[in-house]
């Protein structure tokens, strides 16, 4: 099988975190997110992958990512000029698949179940398509399976009104069937090629579509409260690491990156990341739910349920709960009433 990372769109709920780069590179727990995706597939056996770039910065991606080496998969990059649905970057990759079964994977969901089992089926089945499903509170966000008789009678994309609450999620198994039908979709309301209608277009062909649920968590990231969710799912699940004697001040499962130095007066309470080359302290506290990335200097402040990415400063006495804080910011607060701001297009400040 070969497997396919959709890498494009504008990310507009996630503004000003978009304005440069894809979000599909935000990091989440210190991992760009479709990192996860890419080790998903690469740990199901499949070494083949495309990716779909876009046009927001594409060459980010083909510069965190290159060929695949340093990933241990190869990859092929497909550019798609705007984004025009998911059928329509599938469809760029009629070449990169051949004959061959594939596994699409959207860069911006992130799954706790690992793909194993489900490409090992797929693979091994007589179905022309398979999808994911997981229950949701809110259908009327995704792509929604409607049920009858047992048998999925009705795929709808973004529904207003349903009885059900069964999202298909954003990892899709097709043979290559699928790229004729593609050929034929038109536009949906919101000017996409929708992966939805293209499901929904098999099955009135009456082709075979196999479906499994998806049991532990899944994400899409489409907001910030998302990335801060799945942010906290990730760190819950973090491998334990080896904890040294400063650690008394450590509590809960806190994963600390090599020359990162952590003040005695400083206080830690997991589940959280800090990145390489950090200096934290004095007089921080830290946690839960947090990721600190590399070479950031915190002084002074408190973070909870947030993410701070690479080379930021922090310092002062300041609270950041729910934040998401990009590269290279810096917040300093000292003891004047005046404020001095220097910030960029539509950034979000709550003071
Ligand atoms: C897309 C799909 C939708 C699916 C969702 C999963 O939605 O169109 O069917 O349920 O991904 O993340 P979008 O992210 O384009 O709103």
């Amino acid at each position: 099988m070969k497997g396919i990372i959709l890498h494009g769109g504008y990310g507009t709920r996630l503004g000003p975190l978009t304005l440069s780069g894809p979000k599909q590179l935000l990091k989440i727990a210190n991992k760009p997110m479709s990192q996860f995706a890419l080790e998903d597939i690469k740990n199901s056996g499949i070494n083949e992958i495309a990716i779909v770039i876009g046009d927001v910065y594409p060459e980010k991606v083909k510069k965190y990512y290159g060929d695949g080496t340093n990933f241990g998969v190869k990859i092929t990059y497909v550019f798609q000029d705007k984004p025009r649905g998911i059928s329509h970057a599938v469809g760029l990759c009629k070449e990169f698949v051949g004959d061959e079964k594939f596994v699409v994977y959207l860069g911006d969901n992130i799954m706790r179940k690992n793909l194993n089992e489900f490409v090992n089926k797929f693979s091994s089945s007589s179905h022309d398509c398979m999808i994911l499903l997981s229950e949701v509170d809110d259908p009327s966000r995704f792509g929604i399976a409607e049920f009858k008789d047992n048998k999925i009678h009705k795929i709808i994309e973004k529904p207003k009104n349903t009885d059900s609450n069964f999202a298909v999620i954003g990892v899709y198994f097709f043979t290559k069937k699928i790229f004729d039908i593609i050929e034929k979709l038109k536009p949906s309301w919101r000017g996409e090629l929708e992966i939805t209608d293209a499901i929904q277009r098999l099955l009135e062909e009456g082709y075979s579509i196999d479906y499994e649920r998806v049991t532990g968590w899944w994400k899409d990231t489409g907001t910030p409260k998302d990335i801060i969710h799945a942010n906290k799912l990730i760190l819950e699940n973090q491998e334990k690491q080896n904890q040294t004697e400063i650690n008394k001040n450590f509590h809960g499962n806190v994963v600390v990156g090599e020359n990162s130095s952590l003040s005695k007066d400083s206080l830690i309470f997991g589940p959280v990341k800090i990145g390489e080359g950090c200096e934290i302290g004095p007089d921080v506290i830290l946690g839960p739910n947090t990721s600190i990335g590399n070479n950031v200097i915190l002084k002074k402040c408190r973070v909870e349920n947030s993410i701070i990415m690479d080379d930021c400063k922090i310092d002062g006495k300041i609270s950041l709960i729910d934040s998401i804080i990009a590269q290279n910011c810096e917040i300093i607060k000292d003891n004047k009433q005046e404020r001095q701001l220097l910030l960029g297009e539509f950034s979000k400040l709550k003071l």
